[in-house]
């Protein structure tokens, strides 16, 4: 039985728009710090956000960057009060670009947090294939998501996550072991680097694509997540039943890799919009209506007969006439 099938199994729970004890999901229209002021501390296992990166998208307002760190430092400290002494924080982030100069976010954000005592496990590299093409720079093809926790002690289901190893047949050549298979049957450790691969059962690496137009996960939000970028932290991070939150959740797509995973999800989006399109999306989630991108599952690789994979014409004609 496939993972959305098990879905389909279970009706959609009640949509609150506030948290409850007894809430198994939760979409809380409001600002960021006012509706975290009102939920209980140490209760949330994950927090995974992608925060606004001020950089003046239609949901945000540009400021200094000075005045943007300051207003995030805030939050972060209220999210840290939320987070479960054995909980995890994922931090997506990217750069923000100011007159053509990139500032990378995660180097800014990485003192706040480490002042608010988390403790960085990884810096995941995230590497996607397609984005704006640059003119006057290299084109920007990869985000980070910051990993951290809130003490040593800490959930991290690695069998979860595995990925099949490129060599399963490799075997120990010394030692005790000596002859005998050297890998992990459940496959091996994914890494901190999350690829864009065309086939991740041979290359052993996450393979992520990058939500674009053409991707069936896209509604009208101009930078919502992969959930499948999602579902690999809640995998990893949580155990079933866990409460996940979502502090900046846009059109929901972490309360739907929560949701899939059998774990239950708070968001907060200051915009009713997507909120709107968030219960929208869970509800299409449970209904078999939206089908997010399994797992894993190996990107699209052109096989070169396809007219996008083609040279055009004219480039060759031009190239013939010189
Ligand atoms: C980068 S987007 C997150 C998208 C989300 N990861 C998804 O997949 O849809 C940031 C979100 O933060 C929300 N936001 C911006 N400022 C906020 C605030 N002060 N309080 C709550 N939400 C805010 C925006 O409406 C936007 O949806």
């Amino acid at each position: 039985m496939g993972e959305q099938d098990q879905a389909l199994l279970s009706q959609c729970p009640r949509i609150d728009d506030s948290f409850a004890e007894g809430s198994e999901i939760a979409i809380i229209c409001d600002d960021v710090l006012d509706a975290c002021h009102n939920l209980r501390s140490e209760s949330f296992n994950l927090i995974v956000s992608s925060p606004p990166y001020n950089i003046g998208k239609s949901y945000e307002k540009e400021v200094k960057l000075d005045e943007y760190l300051a207003w995030q430092s805030d939050v972060i400290t209220e999210l840290v009060r939320l987070l479960h002494p054995k909980g995890s924080l994922c931090w997506q982030v990217g750069n923000y670009v100011d007159k053509g100069e990139v500032v990378p976010l995660d180097i800014c954000f990485y003192p706040l947090f480490k002042k608010a005592g988390l403790h960085l496990r990884n810096r995941i590299i995230w590497h996607f294939g397609h984005g704006l093409h640059a003119s006057k720079r290299f084109s920007g093809r990869y985000e980070t998501v910051m990993w951290f926790t809130k003490g040593d002690d800490y959930t991290f289901n690695l069998d979860d996550v595995r990925v099949p190893a490129k060599y399963p047949g490799k075997r120990n050549y010394k030692g005790s072991q000596i002859g005998k298979p050297s890998g992990n049957p459940l496959g091996k450790n994914p890494s901190d680097f999350w690829e864009f691969v065309a086939n991740e059962w041979s290359d052993g690496v996450f393979d992520i694509p990058n939500v674009k137009s053409n991707h069936p996960e896209k509604t009208s939000h101009p930078c919502q997540f992969p959930i499948e970028l999602i579902e690999r932290c809640v995998l990893a991070c949580t155990d079933e039943r866990d409460l996940v939150l979502d502090p900046f959740s846009g059109v929901g797509s972490s309360l739907i890799a929560a949701l899939k995973r059998n774990r239950r999800a708070v968001g907060i989006d200051r915009s009713q919009d997507y909120c709107d399109i968030a219960a929208k999306r869970i509800r299409d989630y449970y209904d078999g209506v939206l089908r997010p991108r399994p797992i894993g599952k190996a990107v699209h690789k052109p096989t070169g007969k396809e007219k996008v994979a083609q040279i055009p014409l004219e480039w060759t004609e031009e190239q013939n006439e010189k």
